[in-house]
This record gives C-alpha cells, structure tokens and sequence, in this order.
C-alpha cells in the first residue's frame, strides 16, 4: 500500500528541482555539500533526462543516475525521481513522427523546444511506458527514492492537439459519450446553422472554423483533450505503482490554469503540488494565495507542497523584477500557513546554457556561498528544520468557494451578452474579501458534500446540472447561507439553456428569476443602496423579479433604478443569497463579513490590515502562523488565558507581541 507522505518525509520538505546532466561530476559532490548546508532535504531529479537515459531506443544509460543518486543518499537528500517523459529526445521525434502534435491549422510542431509531444500518439505512449518501467524497476530499492514525479507541468506549452491520431481519438471518445449520432446531434444542437451530423466520421475538430464555433463540440474538445493528457498520467502511474506499490506519485500542477480539471486529476494523486511565480509586481500575492487554498482543497485538506517557486526572479516576463531581500522567506511561508509542507525551487543550481540561463535559481552563476540568494536560501532551509510539528497539520475552513473547470472552460466560451467575464476574477472578487477578512477557505465541486460548511459561495456558476442545483438546495435546507452570483444556473453540460426563466434549476431556491441581462460598458459603473450606504458596481445587472425572495439592496442609478440588486430567501433553515451584480470590493467585504458573523465563522485571530493569520491544527498541536507583508511591526494581540512557543525563535508568548515588518511567526499552543 502507498505510504502516507508525512510518513516518507516526516518534516518539512525543502529543495528544488536539480539537473545534474547539466554539470561535470565534480560539481555533483559540490552539490551535495551545499544542499546539505543549505538544509535541502529533497531534490527532483531527472525532469528532462529522456535524451540521457536511453541515448538511442533501447540503449540506455543509467551509470550517471545512479551515482546521483548515491551521493545524495549519502548527503541525507531524499529524490523525487522524475519519469523523465516531459520531453522526448531528437531520435525518438525523427523516428516517431507521429510522436508530434499537430497545431489547430494542421502543422507539425518541430523539434528543439520541449514537450512537443502529441497526447494521443500511440508511439509516444509505448515510449513512455518501456522509460517509466525501466526506471522504476532499476530504482525500486534505491534508499534515495522518496516520490516519483510524473512527468512535468502536463499541458503546460501544449493542451491541444490536432493531429489524426487525436482526432480518430476524439471520435471514440465522442462515440463513448453519446453512443450513437443523434445523441451528439442532440447535446451539440446541430439543427442551428446546418451542423447535423449523419456518421462520426464527418465530425472535424473544433479548429479553423470561418466563424463562432458550435459551443457543445467546444466543451466536448476541452474534456476530451483533458482526458488524453490524464491517461498519460494515468499510464506512468500504473507502471509506477505496479513495481512499486509503497512509493507516492504525484505531477506538478500550475498557476491558474484552464485546460485541466485538476479535481479530477488530484484523484490519482498521493500529494498534490504546483508551481507558483507572484510577480513581485503584484504586492501581496493574494492571487497564489487563492491558489494555495484550492490545491489544498483537490484533496479535501490534505497538505500540498509548492514544488517550483524561484529564489530570485524568472526570465520569462517581458522584465523580469527580482525578489527583494526577506521576501522569497515572507512568501515560503504564506505557502506553508495555507497547509504546504514541502518548500520547492525551480531550480537548485542556476543553468550554464539553454533559454533559462538568466531564471534564478538556489545557486546563483557566482556560485558564491555568500551571495545573498543562496545565503537567503540557506537561512530558510535551516529554519523550516524548526517545524517538524506542523507537518501533516491541517486547515478547518467553515466557509468554501464552489469552483468548477468546466464551468471556467463554458461561461469563457464566445458569443456570450458580456465577452470579458472572466471566470476567475468573479471568483476572486469573493476570495479576496475572505483572504483579507483572515476567514479560511476550501474550494469544493458543486456535487460535494457541502455539509461540513456554514456558508458556501457560487460566483457566476453559469452551467449547472438537477443533481448540483439539488445539493445546492439540501444545503440551504439544513440551515446553510448559500452565495450565488450573476450569470449562474443558466445553461447545461453541454451549454444549451434551462428553459423557464434563469436560472430555471435555482429559480425555486433563490426566490426569483432573472428576466434579462444588462451589461455595461468597460468603465461604466452603476450605483446601488444597500445598509443605509451606496456602493458602486460594474460589468453586469441581472434583471430580476422577486417570487417570494426579497431585495436587500437595491440599485439607484439610471433605468435599473429601484430594481433589487441583492436579494435574500429564506429556504428551510437557511438563507439563499442573490448577487445580481459585481460589486465594489468594500460592499462585498462587508456582506461576506456580515454573514460570518451571522454564523459565527471567525478568523482565528484579529490582526492588523495586511497580516495574514491562519491556523494549523492536528495530532501536535494548534499553530497559528503570521505572516506580516507591511514593511513597518504589527501589534498581535493574542488575547488572555493562552500560551505559545514561537517555533521560529524559541519564545514563549502569552499575551502580546510584536511582529516586526516582512516577518513570520509560528506559535505552537501550550497544552499545559
Ligand atoms: C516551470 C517548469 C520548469 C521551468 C520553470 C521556469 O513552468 O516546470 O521546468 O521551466 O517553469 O520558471
């Protein structure tokens, strides 16, 4: 049986990923020493090595990894042994053409970057499964082996593919889904526009269409690309599994990104983790933050690791800003408060050659020990040896966001009244509010037992299915406050309209329906009444009239004047909220404010503005940790009664103290 994470690694993990094909042997020992000192306990080894482990098909060379391996052993650095698949050598490309996926007007991508592979190419799976087995049945008993890493950042440069081993692919699957023609007809409403299908063989991809595009076959493409790229997981994972059943496997996941339902895929992880890049440009990263909470919640609270952030700054924006001083540390440890147990770099020592020679890295160019970053990094590395207690501690969130790939990939989809809505900015409108308010947060599916919650929100959940709209109302009926925002319960899986009123399978739990959608201009705001006060709102009003719901603010400015813009429904015992609009940030505030106090849902601790508290609790004990992102100290009061240990510095603190600017505090409570 796989072993549980915090059993393989029971502290904090901290590394990168590390490229020693990129280096001479004698820099391989120098490594070791230096992560030692630096506290790196796991390093990621292999990601783009197919080229150097089998140099031609079925010569393969694994002389050089296993003396990696070894001397990272004998260092006391653990390996999350990469599958090597991420890219596939020159040979196999020429000799696999079929190896390569094809853009949307037919073109072969060619070699000399990287991840050039087709998804659904036969030749590409049987390469992957012969490298994935011989590395695993090689490496099974190695000390150094703590994790498999499945290939890298999947769909990362490529998430489509076009080629005819991708469509021959899309029609089984599209044959699966509907079994015969006329249920595609059916779901893909092709009587518009003359699109009716009489044999699967007819269906093209959604690719090079003179005009707006049939938004079923859209959807369909977006889950069927989904599902190929999962089945490489899935393949990998197999082989890993079959050989070595005890050993967590997981891939890294990234930043806001669209193409992958990673619900579904963290389904088959052991450990979720991702790779994240604030733009130092960006202040508070709120944005990672939102993301820390949803990897977090793709396995329902279990701990996460950050498996890519940089020490310094990337070279991949048009001008790359660099991390000040104590800010890699400040943002390690927002990751960590929000349930990340493994701090990871892209990468341990800065590349020599190739386009990421300018990306930062653990070892900067200099390869001086006492440059700022790797001193930076050495200080953390060190630290984080302080906190084996808060590994495998977990997050109790009262309040949860309901956040739903397909959904994204649907309400983002052309022809809509507004063509700028996009998704994760409604979402973040709710998020924000919550994330400065300290309140935590889970994100759900909208089919999830939403019954550990006191309150749930749904920002423009715009498809939605009987079953989701059931839950929905179970929740409410047992005495949960429901959140849902503009443009939602308007359409079905396959993007065709609820009949009878928006948002026909809501209608009934909200109390009203939604006669006509007004949007505005970019830039152009409206104004509406809510506790005695008026708040600004822009891109959209709903139309709605009141069935037995009632408006608890409305709006007080132009033809919309006087119509409700916030409602409220008393259902069973609980309360169905409508947000018609976007609000302003300080209205939106407020209200999430006014219903966690409604229901008693607190933050662990009132703090100063801009200082991030959260708390982490399990068998060890209770932590609260504190991140202050204000240059200048921050008063905490922690109230009477209680006492804690400061992990970071060995204090014992019972009242108050002060945090001083850009610094953590990790407070272990005293049981005594
Ligand atoms: C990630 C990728 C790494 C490296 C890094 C640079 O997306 O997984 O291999 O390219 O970006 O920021």
């Amino acid at each position: 049986m796989v072993k549980e994470i915090q059993e393989v690694l029971p502290f904090m993990s901290y590394g990168g990923d590390y490229n020693p094909e990129q280096w001479s042997e004698d820099v391989w020992l120098e490594d070791a020493r230096l992560m030692k000192n630096a506290g790196v306990n796991l390093v990621s080894v292999g990601i783009f090595s197919w080229a150097v482990l089998e140099r031609q098909e079925d010569e393969f060379d694994f002389g050089w990894l296993d003396k990696v391996m070894d001397i990272l052993h004998q260092h006391g650095v653990g390996v999350c042994l990469a599958t090597a698949t991420a890219s596939t050598p020159a040979w196999f490309t020429k000799k696999y053409p079929d190896s390569v996926a094809v853009d949307e007007k037919g073109v072969p991508y060619s070699f000399g970057s990287r991840q050039h592979y087709s998804p659904s190419s036969p030749s590409y799976r049987k390469g992957i499964s012969k490298l994935v087995r011989k590395l695993a049945e090689r490496y099974q008993n190695h000390p150094a082996l703590k994790m498999w890493h499945v290939n890298n950042e999947y769909g990362c440069h490529l998430s489509e593919c076009y080629s005819e081993h991708s469509l021959r692919a899309f029609h089984d699957w599209l044959k699966e889904k509907y079994k015969n023609i006329e249920g595609l007809n059916e779901g893909w409403g092709t009587n518009f526009w003359s699109q009716r299908y009489n044999n699967w063989e007819e269906i093209d991809f959604p690719a090079n269409q003179v005009t707006f595009y049939n938004p079923g076959q859209m959807l369909d493409y977006k889950r069927f690309m989904n599902d190929k790229i999962f089945e490489l997981y899935k393949i990998e994972k197999a082989i890993l599994r079959e050989i070595t059943p005890d050993i967590p496997i997981f891939t890294n996941f990234m930043y806001q990104f669209k193409p992958l339902n990673y619900f579904e895929w963290a389904k088959e992880m052991d450990l979720v983790t991702w790779d994240s890049y604030p733009d130092p440009r960006e202040g508070i990263p709120v944005s990672h933050a939102f993301h820390h909470d949803l990897m977090r919640s793709l396995k329902k609270g279990q701990p996460f690791f950050l498996m890519e952030q940089v020490s310094s700054h990337v070279n991949w924006r048009d001008i790359n800003l660099t991390k000040k001083p104590g800010v890699m540390r400040l943002w390690s440890y927002s990751t960590i408060a929000k349930s990340g147990d493994g701090i990871m770099f892209f990468q341990w020592r800065q590349g020599r050659a190739g386009a990421e020679k300018f990306h930062g890295a653990m070892i900067p160019h200099s390869n001086r020990e006492d440059s700022r970053v790797y001193k930076e990094v050495s200080q953390l590395g060190n630290e984080l040896k302080k906190l084996d207690s808060l590994v495998g501690t977990k997050i109790d969130a009262k309040v949860a966001i309901v956040f739903d790939w397909e959904n994204w990939w649907a309400v983002e989809l052309e022809g809509k009244p507004h063509n700028d809505l996009d998704y994760l900015s409604r979402v973040e409108t709710y998020y924000n509010a919550l994330y400065a308010l300290n309140i935590a947060v889970d994100f759900v599916q909208p089919k999830d037992d939403l019954s550990s919650y006191e309150i749930v929100i749904a920002p423009m959940l715009y498809i939605i299915d009987e079953a989701e709209a059931a839950n929905f109302e179970t929740f409410v009926k047992d005495g949960g406050t429901l959140v849902i925002s503009f443009f939602s319960g308007i359409a079905d899986k396959n993007d065709r309209i609820h009949l009878g009123g928006y948002p026909a399978l809501l209608r009934n739990l909200l109390g009203l329906y939604v006669d006509e959608f007004v949007p505005y201009e970019h830039g152009k705001e409206q104004l509406f009444r809510s506790n005695n006060d008026t708040y600004s709102c822009s891109m959209w009003t709903d139309m709605i009239r009141l069935e037995s719901a009632e408006a608890i603010a409305c709006y007080d400015s132009d033809w919309i004047k006087d119509t409700p813009a916030v409602t409220e429904h008393t259902y069973g015992d609980g309360k169905a909220y409508y947000v018609g609009t976007e609000p302003e940030s300080r209205w939106v505030k407020e209200f999430v404010s006014q219903l966690s106090a409604n229901k008693a849902v607190v933050p662990p601790l009132t703090v100063p503005v801009n200082v991030e508290v959260t708390k982490r609790s399990g068998n060890s004990g209770e932590h609260l940790i504190f991140i202050n992102h204000n240059e200048n100290d921050s008063e905490i009061k922690l109230g009477e009664g209680n006492s804690y240990t400061n992990l970071l510095t060995n204090e014992v603190i019972s009242q108050n103290f002060s945090l001083k600017g850009n610094d953590v505090a990790v407070l272990l409570l005293s049981t005594n």
